[in-house]
């Protein structure tokens, strides 16, 4: 499990990796290509390009939850310290650049630790490295995985409690059966009488949804066809970027905005030696965000094992955030 022969660990304390087969993603990308309606898992968008396009999607005027996030995690940080209380841990699910936890390690007392899970394994190295260099009295133990599947979390020296930290909503992005999933082995790892901090997109004005996943600048389009540009690097596909275009709508039968890459023509694509044939106005299904409202998130985190402690919504209805406890 753990590899730190060839890492220099520098102000880390220690470091995880979890193997994965590179066999996963080709099997992934052949299996959810030759379904009756073409799917690829969004989290294949994160890539070194797609990481970066989603941090300026944070920062698009269209697009709401971030910045909302940002402002009720500065806003209610004393409440989930004083929740929280002293020496504790924090374990973040899909750590990315590490930025919005600082804001909670702030207004921590003497937090015992922070673990960072993320797939990307450099940029996890870089981001812990550059929050233990701020953080000098944190031990900073960061575990390349991917956070969705089962993971043993390691003991912090002097913690006395461990929360789970899963901001920016990212939970919509899975199925309702996968959500389960997730919060289930989430409960199992944090533990008994431990926390989950969580963000939860809400439910709200369509326009306002179609907005935030239909920027005028074009970087959500980028972003999703970003996905074929890191098949044909990984696997040697040819997809023609030019051959497909973005589409982001609002289902409200099962309350999610989907997103699809839709072929503009009738064309193949050759995938590793495996082909796969597209008629005009065929889609590849890429992502789905799903919102809740506050009684279907708790009724979601229920189902898991979780028992709904405390949320905040900010003033204009948009987001929450939710502190759960290990039922
Ligand atoms: C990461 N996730 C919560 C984003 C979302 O809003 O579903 C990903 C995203 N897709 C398009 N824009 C942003």
């Amino acid at each position: 499990m753990s590899d730190t022969a060839e890492l220099e660990l520098g102000p880390l304390h220690d470091y995880y990796e979890f193997e994965h087969a590179d066999e996963d993603f080709r099997a992934a990308i052949v299996d959810g290509l030759s379904q009756p309606q073409k799917r690829l898992s969004s989290k294949y968008f994160y890539d070194e390009r797609g990481s970066k396009l989603f941090d300026q999607i944070t920062e698009l005027p269209e697009y709401y939850p971030t910045r909302t996030e940002t402002a009720m995690l500065r806003a209610h940080a004393g409440e989930f310290a004083e929740l929280i209380g002293p020496h504790a841990s924090l374990v973040e699910f899909g750590s990315g650049s590490s930025t919005k936890v600082r804001i909670l390690l702030d207004a921590l007392e003497t937090p015992a630790g922070y673990v960072p899970i993320d797939i990307s394994r450099e940029h996890l190295i870089e981001s812990a490295k550059d929050l233990a260099d701020a953080y000098p009295d944190l031990m900073v133990v960061p575990i390349a995985a991917d956070y969705t599947q089962p993971l043993e979390l390691p003991d912090i020296a002097g913690e006395v409690v461990r929360i789970g930290f899963f901001p920016g909503s990212t939970i919509g992005n899975f199925t309702y059966g996968e959500a389960v999933e997730f919060l289930r082995n989430a409960a199992t790892e944090l533990g008994t009488d431990n926390g989950l901090l969580i963000g939860v997109d809400l439910k709200k004005d369509i326009d306002i949804l179609r907005a935030a996943y239909n920027d005028a600048a074009g970087v959500t389009a980028e972003f999703n066809l970003n996905i074929l540009r890191h098949i044909n690097r990984e696997l040697g596909a040819d997809f023609d970027l030019d051959g497909f275009t973005h589409d982001a709508r609002w289902h409200d039968d099962k309350g999610r905005i989907e997103m699809h890459l839709v072929s503009k023509c009738d064309q193949s694509v050759d995938i590793d030696g495996h082909k796969f044939d597209f008629v005009a106005g065929e889609s590849i299904h890429t992502e789905d965000s799903h919102k809740y409202t506050i009684d279907g998130f708790h009724a979601l985190a229920a189902e898991a094992g979780w028992r709904a402690f405390r949320h905040w919504i900010d003033a204009d209805e948009l987001f929450s955030i939710h502190y759960l406890r290990v039922a």
